[in-house]
Formats: C-alpha cells, sequence, structure tokens
C-alpha cells in the first residue's frame, strides 16, 4: 500500500497528509475506518483543500497551505508547492480530500480491518519513548 506516500509513520514517509505517528492515540476505531473508506466525510482540521480556477483558465487544486491578503499556497498532489496570487484568481471552491478515494477498492475486508487495527495501536512516538529511556 501507498500509505507512506503521503502520511508519515515513525521516521519514515510523505508529508502530504497528516502525521499518523501516534494517531491511534487521539482517534477511535470508527474515525479511522471512515479515514480510510469516506476521505470526504471529514477532512482532517489543517489538509482542507482548494479547487481554484485562474484568469488565465487554469485549473489548480490542492491542500490550503497558507494564505493571506495577496496570496495563498498550495501543496498539490505531487508534494509540490506553488503560490498564486490572489488577483490572478477568477474563481475558487473548496475541494475534496486529497486522500484517495479508492483505496479502499484495493484491500480485502481483512487487510482493512488489519490496517484499522494496526493505525489503532500507533499510540505512542517510538522516538519519544527512545528519549525516556
Ligand atoms: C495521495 C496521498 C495519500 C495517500 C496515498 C494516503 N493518504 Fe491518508 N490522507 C491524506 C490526506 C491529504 C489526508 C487529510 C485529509 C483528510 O482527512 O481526508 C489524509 C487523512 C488520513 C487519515 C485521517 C488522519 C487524521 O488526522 O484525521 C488517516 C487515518 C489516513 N489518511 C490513513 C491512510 C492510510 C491507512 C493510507 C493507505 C492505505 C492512506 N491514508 C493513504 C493523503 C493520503
Amino acid at each position: 500500500m501507498s500509505c507512506l506516500r503521503c502520511h508519515q509513520i515513525g521516521r519514515a514517509g510523505g508529508k502530504v497528509g497528516p502525521n499518523l505517528t501516534t494517531i491511534g492515540a487521539s482517534k477511535t476505531r470508527r474515525y479511522l475506518l471512515e479515514s480510510i473508506c469516506l476521505p470526504n466525510a471529514e477532512v482532517a482540521k489543517g489538509f482542507e483543500t482548494a479547487v481554484i480556477l485562474t484568469v488565465d483558465g487554469n485549473t489548480v487544486s490542492g491542500i490550503v497551505k497558507a494564505e493571506n491578503d495577496d496570496s495563498i499556497d498550495l501543496i498539490k498532489a505531487d508534494a509540490s508547492i506553488v503560490r498564486l496570487k490572489l488577483d490572478d484568481i477568477e474563481a475558487r471552491r473548496t475541494g475534496k480530500s486529497s486522500m484517495p478515494e479508492d483505496l479502499v477498492t484495493k484491500l480485502t475486508p481483512r487487510q482493512l480491518r488489519d490496517l484499522v487495527a494496526y493505525l489503532f495501536s500507533l499510540k505512542t512516538d517510538p522516538r519519544a519513548a527512545d528519549e525516556v529511556e
């Protein structure tokens, strides 16, 4: 599975999605299951996306990383960041989750159950534990 392409667990993984190192400490099994099966039901805070139409007719979509009075920074699916000037934006709407919707179709029910159990077991950051010892 390509979860690590977008998610960090411990030291490994990408930064497009939320860090999952201690995801089991703060979420329920139900929430985790839903995040995988219905990514749009509840988009993690700070990972809202936008779809933007520019004045020259291009569409750009991504996670809203930063925004101020004259520009907006989007993180695209390939993890690159684009900055758009508000003056260059024709229209904007809220986008879907960047978490792929079809992940669940690639898993057997058993794999899905194991995956949720695994995520739920991620309660403490192993690096933090090392520091305590
Ligand atoms: C293309 C990038 C991408 C891939 C691949 C991906 N995710 Fe995600 N995931 C995201 C993004 C972006 C979010 C935040 C938006 C949201 O909540 O839907 C997210 C959210 C989540 C959340 C909720 C986290 C929270 O803090 O609420 C969980 C759990 C999760 N993903 C698990 C997985 C698992 C398990 C896999 C592999 C089967 C996976 N993801 C694959 C991008 C991805």
